[in-house]
């Protein structure tokens, strides 16, 4: 299977795959944020939107909400979703906004599809310069150095006459710049079994690496990976969200 199936031929079965996530709690949480930290403007646009679960509650908490995603397929279930918000195909290392924005979000550790740390620079240049000022990024990331390769995330949801089972995990070798994201999905019916099995190389970094490269363009706020509560990191956990206020 190609790196991008699950975002190409696949990508009808990504909200089955994504049942499970509380997308309101995690808008919420991003939206109390971005009260908290942010300049009260409402322009937004979500990186890697995929097929846009946040744009969605973001245009109904009043947001003029925006996409953009490296994958039309993901993008034409998005429109559908929000018929009312723009989306465009670009690279997040790459992309351009044609007026400055308030609030640049980018979820699910979507962040880590970055192809290097030199484009994740690229990445953050280019999100502070579509930021107007005092706008502000929030993003979730994992620390390579906690990585457990034994976690792996379960769930299976009925479609049909068919049951599937997603599965998916990181593994990190330990040193280098990358790791994988395998990931598997198995589609039992009454007729057959199907699986897929896929893996896929994404960025690894340390807190300390996404720090350094944070700091010259933003102040930055970390908090535990909790969607409930608002909870300063613990300076220990390796799963955190980041909240990147425009210098
Ligand atoms: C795990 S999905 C997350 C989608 C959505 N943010 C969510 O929370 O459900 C990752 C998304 O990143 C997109 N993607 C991967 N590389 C990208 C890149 N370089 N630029 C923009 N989007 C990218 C994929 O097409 C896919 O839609």
């Amino acid at each position: 299977m190609s790196a991008n199936a699950l975002y190409t031929d696949l990508s009808g079965y990504y909200d089955l795959m994504c049942a499970d996530i509380d997308y309101q709690a995690q808008s919420n949480c991003v939206h109390r944020l971005h009260q908290i930290f942010g300049n009260d403007g409402k322009k937004h646009l979500d990186l890697a939107c995929g097929t846009g679960p946040h744009v969605r509650h973001f245009l109904d908490f009043g947001y003029h909400s925006s996409g953009l995603d490296i994958n039309q397929p993901m993008l034409d279930i998005a429109k559908t979703r929000c018929p009312e918000a723009q989306f465009s195909l670009q690279n997040m290392s790459d992309f351009s906004v044609a007026e400055p924005v308030d609030l640049i979000t980018c979820f699910l550790y979507s962040i880590h599809y970055s192809d290097g740390l030199e484009k994740l620079q690229d990445c953050l240049a280019r999100v502070h310069s579509a930021l107007k000022a005092g706008g502000v990024f929030c993003f979730n990331v994992v620390d390579k150095n906690k990585i457990d390769n034994d976690l792996f995330v379960r769930h299976s949801a009925k479609q049909a006459e068919a049951v599937f089972t997603f599965s998916s995990g990181w593994n990190y070798c330990g040193e280098g710049e990358k790791k994988s994201l395998k990931l598997s999905i198995e589609k039992a019916s009454a007729a057959d079994t199907q699986i897929w099995h896929d893996e896929h190389a994404m960025l690894a970094l340390s807190f300390a690496q996404l720090i350094e490269t944070l700091q010259c363009h933003f102040d930055i706020h970390i908090f535990e990976h909790d969607y409930e509560k608002i909870i300063p990191w613990d300076k220990l956990s390796g799963n955190a969200i980041f909240v990147c206020v425009k210098i």
